[in-house]
């Protein structure tokens, strides 16, 4: 299979402008990078699906597993207290990563999807009616789709989509029509994980809120890519998943405005959630616990507030810096490829490359870049609506994350001239 077969290995630095983090030495923090896959260097490219886990994160769960583990929040013994600490240390880690007001802002959730819909049924549920109207956009992840519809049935509310150009980009004209009095929520992806989009959304929160609407932001696929300062943009809810920013599986966050949180009804009943229990009356617990019903992941906590560690010590300057380049060099070098179509083409982006080949499945285009150990994701990524919106079943998608470089994007460009090859 000609190039797809040829091996990427590191060599002399491609990208151009000052640096001051050495790729090839944060690549050493990230075991699996050094994996071969059907006899190749894995050129790990999914990232938008998940990221990989640094060493400190994956030291941090077995050391957990190993010398630490016990229930929080629930016993006087030493290994509690100590579970304790180190759970609610991750959740002012995450505080200060968001620069929340308060740690009692941060509910440990399962995801972002979670955290949406969390926020669909406990605020939504008191406060939406017959009539009403929640507002999302065209490019949503099916997570920040179906909870909203599944409140609408419920409450008879209605969804309304802020419209996108051909680029990937929202119609901000069409936005300001649709934020009307009927409005009771709008909730936005920060950055598309099917186009990359950087959406506007300091003008979409301030628009929104001089008509008194509340705002959630998806920032699960904005986390790894952007600094997020939850004061700043003014947000009312924000959700993130733990591993799209190099922590695990299963944990994520949701951020609200404690006024907000505190006048919502919980979640999820059960253990820990409670003040107290008699069959007659339920009193509840103080935030952020009104929300984490249950045992918690709490591995997955600690694992996540390490992860922030780990991407606040490289920090968003560099991260943004290396990654724009990146970007810029696999848009260039893929868009040097005639039978290459990239789909999103937003002038503010982050990350990923979505395309197609004429005439080819994305799914042949997946398998065929499998052999030569590069990894992408082929299908609709979670975002059907955005999939029907440019007419295609499905897209090819490189994503990438700081730990990428130009001898991998080389690489994915390489075996897509094999991908032609055979179907030509
Ligand atoms: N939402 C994830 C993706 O974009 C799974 O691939």
């Amino acid at each position: 299979m000609g190039n797809a077969m040829q091996e990427y290995l590191p060599e002399q630095d491609k990208l151009s402008g000052p640096r001051a983090f050495d790729v090839e030495s944060v690549r050493r923090d990230f075991p699996i990078l050094a994996e071969r896959v059907h006899g190749k260097p894995l050129i790990y490219l999914d990232n938008a699906a998940t990221t990989q886990k640094p060493r400190s994160v994956i030291e941090s769960i077995s050391r957990f597993y190993e010398s630490q583990n016990s229930n929080v929040h629930r016993g006087v013994h030493y290994l509690s207290q100590t579970a304790t600490e180190a759970f609610e240390g991750s959740r002012r880690k995450i505080q200060r990563f968001l620069n929340a007001r308060s740690s009692s802002e941060i509910i440990f959730v399962r995801g972002a999807t979670e955290a949406i819909n969390l926020v669909a049924q406990s605020y939504g549920r008191d406060r939406v009616g017959p009539g009403d109207e929640i507002l999302i956009s065209a490019m949503e992840h099916h997570s920040n789709i179906v909870p909203w519809q599944i409140l609408c049935q419920q409450t008879g509310a209605s969804l309304k989509v802020i419209p996108m150009n051909d680029d990937g980009e929202l119609l901000l004209d069409e936005f300001d029509k649709l934020v009307g009095p009927k409005t009771r929520l709008l909730s936005v992806i920060y950055v598309s994980n099917s186009l990359g989009t950087v959406n506007l959304v300091s003008e979409m929160i301030e628009l929104a809120h001089s008509r008194g609407v509340p705002v959630m932001l998806d920032a699960a696929q904005a986390m790894p890519h952007l600094s997020v300062d939850v004061q700043k943009l003014d947000v009312d809810f924000l959700a993130l998943s733990g591993h799209k920013v190099f922590g695990p599986t299963g944990i994520g966050v949701l951020f609200g405005k404690a006024d907000l949180l505190e006048s919502m009804s919980p979640y999820q009943g059960g253990g820990d959630m409670i003040s107290s229990v008699t069959f007659e009356k339920t009193t509840y617990n103080t935030l952020p616990y009104k929300f984490e019903a249950g045992t918690p992941n709490i591995a997955g906590a600690i694992g996540l507030g390490v992860a922030v560690d780990y991407v606040s010590e490289i920090g968003f300057d560099q991260i943004e810096a290396y990654e724009g380049e990146l970007l810029s060099y696999a848009t260039s070098a893929l868009s040097e490829i005639p039978e290459v179509k990239i789909i999103g083409n937003a002038k503010e982006k982050a990350s990923v490359v979505s395309f197609a080949l004429e005439g080819i499945h994305p799914h042949d285009i997946g398998t065929i870049l499998d052999q030569a150990g590069v990894a992408i994701r082929t299908g609709h990524h979670c975002a059907q609506p955005v999939m029907a919106f440019y007419g295609v079943p499905a897209t090819a998608r490189a994503s990438l994350a700081f730990y990428n470089t130009a001898w991998e994007i080389d690489a994915l460009v390489g075996a897509i001239h094999s991908v032609l090859k055979v179907f030509r």
